[in-house]
């Protein structure tokens, strides 16, 4: 139930997805993929999977920063999304072989040990059960792999916090509304973000989830978050 809204919710929005995204952060969420990526600091050659890869910014990012992967795979539920980032992918001259799959973060269809590196961005808040999905991410790692989370998050400055609260909750889900058409999706944002636990109650999920030398880091006075966490 909670999962086919926001199935319904992202195929709905996808053809207005990344516009509302560059308007609503005032052009942050690019700053915030490229920032993830490279902290990944990726091998030659890696194996990447992007979970809830969307309309597939951040499988451009990893190509765009690093070019000669080995196998690069999206996976995402809402197949509008996939089908924005198929449209994008050959739009921007990006080789045919990047896969891009219709899955849940929750089922990933991978053997153990597949990938170097694990990435989603603005996904893991959609998916209520955030220690099962991280527990599939860390068993389709390889030893040694690498998982990159990006996720907004509530700035800790009181003062930024009420301007900021302001925005997300009353001026962005009429931005939002107007643009995309769907009257709930951006009503659904601030409070999915409100409700996400701050940094280091997440880097606790992440280690439940057997990942070790996490480390976060705040970016845009704590608007979003990268977590990053090793399999060892
Ligand atoms: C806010 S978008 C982020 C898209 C992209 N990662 C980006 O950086 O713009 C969230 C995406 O997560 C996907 N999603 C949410 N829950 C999911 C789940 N349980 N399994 C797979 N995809 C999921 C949605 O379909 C949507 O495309």
């Amino acid at each position: 139930m909670e999962l086919d809204f926001i199935k319904e919710m992202f195929d709905s929005i996808a053809p207005r997805y990344d516009f509302l995204n560059r308007l609503l952060s005032l052009r942050q969420d690019v700053y915030w993929r490229r920032t993830m990526i490279s902290a990944l600091d990726l091998p030659d050659n890696a194996t990447v999977l992007d979970v809830a890869c969307g309309t597939g910014d951040v499988l451009i990012e990893i190509l765009n920063q690093t070019g000669n992967q080995k196998l690069v795979v999206g996976a995402d539920f809402a197949p509008e999304m996939l089908k924005q980032a198929k449209i994008k992918l050959l739009r921007e001259n990006f080789s045919p072989d990047i896969q891009l799959i219709a899955g849940n973060a929750l089922y990933l269809p991978f053997a153990p040990d597949t990938f170097d590196a694990v990435t989603i961005a603005f996904g893991i808040r959609n998916i209520m059960d955030r220690k099962s999905a991280l527990s599939n991410f860390f068993n389709c790692l390889k030893s040694g792999g690498k998982l990159a989370v990006l996720e907004l998050a509530t700035p800790g400055s009181k003062f930024f916090l009420s301007l900021y609260l302001f925005y997300f909750s009353r001026i962005l889900p009429l931005i939002g509304a107007f643009f995309s058409k769907h009257m709930k999706a951006y009503d659904y944002l601030p409070a999915s973000v409100i409700n996400f636990p701050p940094p280091d109650k997440f880097a606790a999920i992440m280690k439940q989830a057997e990942f070790t030398k996490i480390k976060w880091r705040r970016l845009t006075m704590g608007i979003a978050t990268v977590h990053i966490g090793h399999k060892e």
